[in-house]
Parts: structure tokens; sequence; C-alpha cells
């Protein structure tokens, strides 16, 4: 699917779209997971839509200068055609519009798309947590996005 392609905030209407076998855009989460999410105390979450559908979430929780992706993902039917990027993009200027310099995440080591995605947005490896994930046991990458004033 291709766009145009819009953001806005993460509704509960969303969860089963974004959930359904065929999407495959929760990776490891649960629709459950997600919607705990929406009630999660600093959470933000934002959707990217196509045509009135959801094709991709980001969810992340912030305290104080110090922000968390918590998960991102894109439909199987929508990627490459540029959405996690809007998506990290808008996330990255929500997040300097609240002065936070500091962005950082999880990911499984195996997990190349998402490694090139945030090493292209900037992050940084900064740790490895040995066998970190279940079903199946992997590595996590810690990875990192520091600036000086914000992290536009
Ligand atoms: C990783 C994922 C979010 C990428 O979404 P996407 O919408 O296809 O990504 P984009 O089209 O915005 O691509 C942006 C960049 O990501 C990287 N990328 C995306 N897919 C890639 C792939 N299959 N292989 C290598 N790099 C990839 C590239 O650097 C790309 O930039 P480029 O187009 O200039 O090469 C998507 O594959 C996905 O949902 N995977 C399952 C869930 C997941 O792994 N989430 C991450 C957990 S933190």
């Amino acid at each position: 699917m291709t766009g145009p392609f819009s953001v806005r905030p993460l509704a509960v209407a969303d969860l089963a779209e974004l959930a359904s076998a065929s999407a495959e855009a929760l990776a490891d989460w649960s629709a459950e997971q997600l919607a705990r999410e929406l009630e999660r105390a600093n959470g933000w979450q934002f959707v990217v839509e196509a045509r009135g559908r959801a094709v991709g979430f980001v969810c992340g929780q912030s305290v104080v200068d110090e922000a968390e992706i918590l998960q991102l993902g894109v439909v199987k039917g929508a990627r490459r055609h540029g959405v996690a990027s809007l998506l990290l993009e808008y996330c990255l200027g929500f997040l300097a519009a609240r002065g936070i310099n500091r962005c950082f995440l999880e990911l499984r080591r195996a997990n190349r798309a998402a490694e090139h995605l945030y090493l292209k947005y900037g992050f940084r490896r900064v740790g490895l947590r040995k066998n970190y994930y279940a079903t199946p046991v992997e590595d996590a990458i810690i990875m990192e996005k520091v600036t000086e004033g914000n992290i536009s």
C-alpha cells in the first residue's frame, strides 16, 4: 500500500487492524499489550494512516529529558514506502518540541531492517543485553540518539 500517508494519535479502533495476522505490524507484541500503552503515564503513541487504514505505529514514553521508543511497526503490505521514516521523524519532532534530547530503544540483534532504520536517523549502538528476548531467545541491541540542544 502506498500513500498519501498522514500521522495522527493511535486510537483503540486501530488495534485490530495493526494486530491482524496478515499485518505483522506488532512484531513480538499483542493487541492487548498495545492497548495498555494507551494508558501509560508519560506515554505517547502515533499511527500512520493511508486511505483510512492504520499502516504503522510507534509508541514510547518520556521521563523528564529522556525518551524510549518501546515499539514501532509497519504492516507488511506497506513496508519500504517510508512509513517507519515518517513515524520516526514525527516522534523525534514531538520529543524535540518538548526539549527532550536523549532517546533510546532496544531491538533484536538479528533485526537488520530496524537497525538500518535507526542508524539512518542518527541512533548509535550503545550496548548489548545477552539473551534479553524470549521466543526465540536472542540478544538485544541498545541504541541511543543524543543531541546537544534537542533530538531533532
Ligand atoms: C523495520 C520496519 C519498521 C521498517 O519499516 P518501513 O516502513 O519499511 O521503513 P522505511 O520504508 O521508512 O525505511 C527507512 C529505512 O529503514 C531501513 N530499512 C527498512 N527496511 C529495510 C530492510 N528490509 N532491509 C534493510 N534496511 C531496511 C533502510 O535504511 C531504509 O532507508 P532507505 O529506504 O533509504 O534504504 C518494518 O520492517 C517493520 O515493521 N518490521 C517489523 C517490526 C519491527 O521490527 N520493528 C522494530 C522493532 S524496534
